[in-house]
């Protein structure tokens, strides 16, 4: 029975349950990004096996396959989804991020002082999420200012003549940082592979996450600088370049 003056019987407040949803959303966003982001390179990098077989993706990826005619709407429809999961990813994480100077310097101090190698790749992912934001915002208009765009002709011209190559520099490193440490933390966040945080797990995972982002943004150069190459030889030759237009 409650004693009068105590409030031992009084129900507590129930603890809500928005942030963890919230979380669970970025996480969820987070990850299928990243995701796409793997597949994305890979489709990136096929112009290093030729732009025949780069233009076999480009169609690929336009229904062409499987309507018989290219629709490059399929692209349009795609890329609005990938900048709608964007904006909720980034305003979700974005809640998370130090605001205002005094919050900056506090963490700042108690990074300094903890040298905890997991909360200064956390820092990481704040920078280069911010650069992302930025970056991918210019190219993501830019595919969905341009239906059709796609190819690796019309690609190598708009990284060469279009002036797209310096954006790509900065994007690249970014988006492969970003990538490997949001997974790294997703892996420890949710506890994907062992139960335990050990020391041992960290080990792998760091390793696999440094083994992850160095191949990447290796083969995303490679591929800038293939694409950088054709688009040069299209600027002084144009009929390098057939027909620039899926059927
Ligand atoms: C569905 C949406 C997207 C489509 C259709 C798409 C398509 C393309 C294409 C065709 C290229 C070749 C160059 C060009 O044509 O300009 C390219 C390059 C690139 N994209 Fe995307 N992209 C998409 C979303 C993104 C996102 C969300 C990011 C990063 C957050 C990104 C990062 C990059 C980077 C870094 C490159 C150049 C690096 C390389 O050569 O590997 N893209 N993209």
């Amino acid at each position: 029975m409650a004693l009068a003056g105590t409030n031992a019987a009084a129900p507590r407040p129930r603890a809500s349950r928005m942030p963890a949803r919230l979380d669970l959303l970025e996480s969820g966003t987070g990850l299928l990004l990243a995701l796409f982001m793997l597949v994305h390179t890979l489709f990136a990098a096929s112009i290093l096996l030729g732009p025949e077989a780069s233009a076999t993706m480009a169609r690929a990826f336009e229904g062409y396959y499987l309507f018989g005619r290219s629709y490059p709407a399929i692209v349009g429809a795609f890329t609005t989804l990938i900048v709608l999961m964007f904006v909720v990813h980034a305003v979700l994480a974005m809640r998370k991020a130090p605001s205002g100077w005094a919050a900056y310097s506090r963490f700042h101090g108690n990074r300094g002082r903890l040298a905890h190698a997991d909360t200064t790749l956390w820092w990481w992912q704040v920078v280069t999420g911010a650069v992302v934001g930025l970056t991918a915002t210019i190219h993501l208009y830019h595919i969905l200012a341009n239906p059709g765009g796609l190819g690796p002709y019309e690609s190598a011209q708009q990284v060469w003549s279009g002036r797209m190559w310096p954006l790509y520099l900065v994007l690249l490193p970014a988006v492969e940082l970003h990538v490997g440490i949001g997974l790294y933390r997703l892996a420890m966040k949710w506890g994907w592979f062992e139960d335990d945080r050990s020391t041992r797990t960290r080990r792998r995972l760091k390793l696999a996450m440094w083994g992850l982002i160095g191949s990447y943004v290796l083969l995303g150069l490679t591929a800038l600088g293939a694409y950088a190459k054709l688009g040069y030889e299209q600027a002084l030759d144009p009929s390098t370049a057939p027909a620039m237009h899926a059927p």
